[in-house]
């Protein structure tokens, strides 16, 4: 009924606001189910494959545990210990993979070689983050943000610092959903111009806006979420040194939370760099919700994996 079977998951954007809602819907069922203890084994024989070009904690662990959970398996490929680390092409790597594993997960670098992946996978591909998007994170702050809120349509949602992967998912998402969202960063570091018109166009159909700011204070005057990532993304650390320089101003601290609404709710993707992008008085605050959004990853991907198998 959500309309996801055996459909591949790489951005958002792909799927309606009414399957994005539905299958949030789902997550809080089986995320009640589990905490319950009861158990579900709709995933029994199936295998998930795992690419994994960059790092990872949450986005592996969550995914490995998910389905286990769900009575199947997933198998951890590290880029560097496959061939594709040798030069072998993902399109190749994609035939054969689909051969062995129901669905293939994948944390790459360029969002074309998640997009060639899937064009010759025979199996659903699931983004695990690209360079321009992280949609299961932005499910699981979308789930967050409905347990502590109570819904999307009319909440504020800023989100501050490098207009990034995260930052896309997250305008895409806040689109679908009809919450308003203002993304403030540093001068040369906002959103990509063709995600902010995406964004736009799905607010439009939602009623709510999408804004750009390079003013912090401003952008988080009454804001009932507030959202930031790291400065320095995974594969830009030869910038670290000129983001730390460029960014300040942005951080997250008990000085700019002021400006939100009395009742804000913090998130952050994780992993956080204290006293960097947030103040650790903010990150470990009362209105932070940084663990249970962590959480929601197992939950919306489990939701996700029992959709598209
Ligand atoms: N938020 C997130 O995707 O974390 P990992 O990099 O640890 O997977
Ligand atoms: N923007 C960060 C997110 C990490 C989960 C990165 O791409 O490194």
């Amino acid at each position: 009924h959500l309309n996801l079977k055996g459909k591949h998951f790489l951005t958002l954007a792909d799927l309606s606001p009414e399957s994005i809602k539905g299958l949030l819907a789902k997550a809080l069922k089986m995320k009640k189910s589990f905490t319950l203890g009861e158990e579900t084994n709709v995933l029994k024989g199936n295998i998930l494959g795992m690419i994994f070009e960059k790092p990872s904690t949450r986005t592996r662990a969550s995914f490995e545990a998910g389905m286990l959970q769900l009575g199947g398996h997933a198998l951890y490929l590290n880029s560097n210990d496959l061939q594709l680390g040798r030069g072998e092409s993902i399109a190749d790597t994609a035939k054969v993979l689909s051969q062995y594993v129901d669905a293939i997960m994948i944390r790459t670098f360029s969002h074309q070689t998640l997009e060639e992946l899937s064009a010759h996978a025979s199996v659903p591909v699931i983004n695990g983050l690209t360079n321009l998007y992280h949609p299961c994170q932005a499910l699981a702050d979308l789930l967050t943000i409905y347990e502590k809120k109570g819904g999307w349509a009319g909440q504020k949602l800023c989100y501050i610092g490098d207009g990034n992967n995260v930052a896309h998912s997250l305008m895409i998402a806040s689109a679908k959903t009809g919450m308003d969202i203002t993304v403030a960063c540093p001068r040369g570091y906002e959103p990509d111009p063709a995600i902010i018109k995406l964004a736009e166009g799905f607010s439009k159909a939602s009623g709510s806006k999408v804004a750009i700011s390079n003013h912090p204070i401003e952008a988080v005057e009454n804001a009932d979420i507030i959202y930031t990532d790291v400065w320095t993304s995974m594969g830009q650390e030869e910038e670290n040194e000129k983001r730390l320089r460029e960014f300040s101003g942005f951080q997250v601290n008990e000085h700019l939370v002021q400006y939100g609404k009395s009742d804000f709710v913090f998130l952050h993707c994780l992993p956080a760099h204290r006293g960097v992008e947030v103040e650790g008085a903010v990150i470990d605050g009362p209105h932070s919700a940084i663990f249970q959004q962590a959480g929601n990853r197992l939950h919306v991907q489990k939701a996700l994996l029992s959709e598209i198998l």
